[in-house]
């Protein structure tokens, strides 16, 4: 039996299919989704007000706390664990109950790991903004706060792994990434907020950073992503994976080559040139590995091509492929030690981060999120030319930002390159930085339209049962 079969109805009967609704706590998907939209909108407001800063225009110059280095963390870290971690955590709860037809460990164990995550997430803002970061990018998280979010994680992974435990089912390769994802951000979290504050330092403590930071997407983000796309692709296509076989080449090269990457981030540092050249490979066999996944989607999807056009939710989730492709063509280039010679520290990196993170994980999570709220609402969305409109601005706005900084990122490398004085590189970059602020405008926009859309939809009548954007024929 495949995924498409467990969610048909016709294929369970129509007494298991009432007990697979009582197995998803809805409402708790639904405060998973409000909090992650919620943070989202904080982190794009840090994320303009930064911006803003770099064109000169910041009006709030002067108040400490509102500085735009805190700004900055806040904007990162409102997206990793306020936005991200809550959308995932959200659409877990829907997932594996479902795939695993047995609920989570405990209901009143996800309410409480619910309002322990939102506090810890308020808290390193906070914390953040009083000047309390920890010197740890993206685990800025105050030290004091560490431990709580540890458990916190903790806590998600024995709730989940309870019913995969208990799973009398096909183990799929879904539950295999969820199982990897819950492990490994554990220790991922562990190793980056602790090992350099207590136990290494100087480039020690440099190295650990640089793997924490790359461990947590690609340790903690992708297999979650991946995961679910897993999931949601072959239901919404109605067809099995292109190929079992393949999905496991994935998931094991991602097991084994992803953790050696990070010092990738740290070429020509006083790291030893050992570690550097094993990053490189390892970097390079990612490559290999995420090309995989993505033709065993997109042999997936051989056949019912019209379903991009037809079905938003899948729109969202090949959208989000094909960057996702970009992004590792991108790694190609930039793991090579002459092309880092250009572009290291210059804003060709950031157009990477905000491609991958943006573009590929959280378009999935939005396009998710298209799908399930009105399976969850049991009401149809109130308009589907807002839903366009929304991945239209999300779509365009971050192709827009991802080139625009790539740009920025060659002209500031062949300014350094040159010799140029610093200013110069600043000077040249004023255009680019101008248009990323537009670009930010069109992806909060799309934002806010989307919020209004689930405000609208909220308060209308319900129109069970709700399907969901995607036509019986997709
Ligand atoms: C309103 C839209 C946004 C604007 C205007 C914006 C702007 C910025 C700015 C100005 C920076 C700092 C760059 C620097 O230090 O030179 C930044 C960093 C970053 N942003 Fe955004 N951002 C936006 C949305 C997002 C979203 C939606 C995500 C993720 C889903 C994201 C992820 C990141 C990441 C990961 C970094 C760190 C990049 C690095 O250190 O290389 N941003 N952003």
């Amino acid at each position: 039996m495949n995924a498409p079969e467990m969610e048909s109805s016709s294929a369970i009967g129509p007494e298991s299919a009432a007990d697979l609704e009582r197995l998803v706590e809805r409402k708790l998907v639904l405060w998973y989704y409000f909090a992650a939209l919620t943070y989202l909108i904080v982190s794009m407001l840090g994320g303009l007000l930064m911006a803003l800063q770099l064109i000169q225009c910041n009006e709030l110059q002067g108040i400490e706390l509102l500085s735009p280095g805190r700004w900055r963390m806040l904007h990162t870290n409102a997206i990793a664990y306020g936005f991200l971690a809550n959308a995932f955590l959200g659409t877990l709860h829907w997932a594996i109950p479902r795939l695993t037809m047995r609920p989570v460990l405990s209901k009143p164990l996800s309410y409480l790991i619910f309002a322990a995550w939102q506090i810890v997430v308020v808290s390193t803002a906070v914390g953040i903004l009083l000047g309390q970061a920890q010197a740890v990018e993206w685990g800025e998280t105050p030290v004091w706060i560490d431990p709580v979010a540890l458990l916190g994680l903790l806590l998600v992974a024995v709730n989940f792994m309870a019913p995969i435990a208990g799973a009398k089912g096909p183990m799929y390769v879904s539950l295999w990434y969820f199982m990897a994802a819950f492990v490994w951000t554990f220790l991922t979290y562990a190793m980056g907020n602790f090992i350099p504050q207590y136990v290494v330092c100087g480039t020690n403590a440099g190295a650990i950073a640089g793997l924490f930071i790359h461990d947590l997407v690609g340790l903690f983000v992708t297999p979650l992503g991946w995961g679910l796309m897993y999931y949601f692709v072959p239901i919404l296509l109605k067809k099995p994976i292109w190929s079992h076989g393949l999905s496991l080449v994935g998931f094991w090269g991602l097991a084994f080559f992803y953790p050696l990457q990070g010092i990738h981030h740290f070429l020509y540092t006083p790291i030893p040139m050992f570690l550097q050249y094993g990053a490189v490979i390892s970097t390079i066999a990612v490559e290999f590995v995420v090309a995989t996944v993505i033709v065993n989607f997109f042999g997936t999807l051989y056949g019912s091509g019209r379903a991009v056009v037809t079905n938003l939710p899948i729109r969202w989730f090949y959208t989000g492929m094909i960057l996702y492709f970009v992004t590792c063509f991108q790694c190609a280039l930039q793991v090579t030690l002459t092309f880092q010679q250009l572009i290291h520290f210059t804003d060709w990196v950031v157009g990477h981060a905000h491609l991958v993170m943006f573009g590929v994980f959280s378009q999935w999570l939005l396009g998710i999120m298209t799908y399930l709220i009105p399976r969850l609402t049991g009401k149809e969305w109130y308009s589907r030319t807002l839903c366009e409109w929304h991945y239209w601005l999300s779509a365009t706005s971050i192709v827009v930002m991802f080139l625009d900084l790539t740009m920025a990122g060659l002209f500031q490398g062949w300014s350094w390159s040159s010799m140029q004085y610093w200013d110069h590189s600043t000077q040249v970059s004023q255009p680019f930085w101008i248009v990323r602020v537009f670009a930010g405008l069109a992806m909060f926009s799309g934002q806010i339209v989307f919020i209004y859309n689930i405000y609208r939809t909220l308060s209308g009548p319900r129109t069970a049962p709700a399907t969901g954007l995607q036509p019986a024929t997709a």
